[in-house]
């Protein structure tokens, strides 16, 4: 549309209703009369509470890999997505999930990308290992291990059984952001510099429960956030030890999280929905969601929250 005809359509509107069809042609919304709101009481998110379970993942994957191998796919792994609209990515507004699996004598290829990511291993027998920038990291069944933005990674199994673990990535948040950028690196394996017994990027399941014995646990509930702040800007981990009997309750903010359970047993009730999780489980909680989780037998729960993003922006809140 010319100038000239929106100068003549906007003086031929004789009223408001008239005038309506000539913004639109010109690509103008009246903020008064705008088809949805703009602005709300308190936060919103079409996201829902979900459950995945550890042993239907795990079984999945290894169907999945009696026809997909880690030379045809970058990496063998299930997005756990949350099902609103067309989405098919998304655990929670701004972080993904996934259960991913390496056979013995597979490699998954070194890349790098903005999004940061984390594993945090279910069940590894010796042997499996990955290498972030250039750092061999032993993965063993509880340790968390982190691979902060444009590190480049490659996972190995050289053991004698296939592993598990649930990737967390910030990658629903890089789409609404936009930044993203990845590359693959030529050849797809990197040369091992080194092989540090302790490294910023791993949190040894066994380094973590010693420290969690030093923390005063609050209603038979200790909670550790994981000294991640040097590495990661977007996300936080915090581990949960819940004595049996004993409940996690946290008011509804603005902060959206999964929950991975690393260790026994319980209920959750997420917003209006209840679940029974045990081991190897995720539970995916959208921000401004009340929740709750009862352990039935003494519980370790990893906690992966965006709270760092929210807090950076000055848009971190809790329910009063
Ligand atoms: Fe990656």
């Amino acid at each position: 549309m010319t100038s000239d005809t929106s100068t003549r359509d906007l003086l031929a509107a004789a009223d408001l209703d008239a005038l309506y069809p000539v913004l639109d042609a010109n690509r103008m919304t009246a903020g008064w009369h705008k088809k949805r709101p703009s602005l709300w009481k308190e936060p919103r998110t079409a996201f829902r509470p979900l459950h995945w379970r550890y042993d239907v993942g795990a079984l999945a994957l290894d169907q999945a890999g009696r026809w997909m191998d880690t030379e045809l796919a970058e990496r063998r792994n299930l997005l756990l997505f949350n099902p609103v609209g067309d989405n098919d990515y998304d655990t929670v507004n701004t972080l993904v999930a996934a259960y991913q699996m390496i056979k013995p004598g597979e490699h998954a290829k070194a890349h790098r990308h903005t999004p940061n990511a984390m594993r945090i291993i279910l069940d590894a027998a010796p042997g499996c290992f990955t290498v972030v920038d250039g750092v061999k990291l032993p993965m063993r069944t509880g340790d968390v291990l982190l691979t902060p933005s444009m590190g480049w990674h490659s996972h190995y199994n050289i053991g004698d059984a296939n592993a598990y673990w649930i990737d967390v990535l910030d990658v629903p948040l890089v789409h609404r952001l936009e930044p993203m950028f990845v590359e693959h690196l030529p050849g797809g394996t990197q040369a091992e510099t080194s092989s540090p017994a302790e490294h910023p990027y791993a949190f040894p399941l066994a380094a973590m429960l010693a420290k969690l014995e030093s923390v005063k646990a609050e209603r038979g509930v200790k909670r550790l956030r994981a000294d991640t702040a040097d590495h990661f800007k977007t996300m936080a981990i915090t581990y949960c030890q819940i004595a049996a009997g004993a409940a996690e309750r946290t008011v509804a903010n603005t902060a959206s999280r999964v929950v991975i359970v690393l260790g026994g047993r319980g209920t959750a009730q997420v917003g209006d929905q209840a679940f029974a999780w045990s081991r190897g489980d995720v539970i995916a909680v959208p921000s401004w969601t009340p929740h709750a989780f009862e352990a039935t037998e003494s519980a370790l729960l990893v906690e992966v929250s965006d709270e760092p993003a929210l807090r950076a922006l000055g848009f971190y809140r809790e329910q009063p």
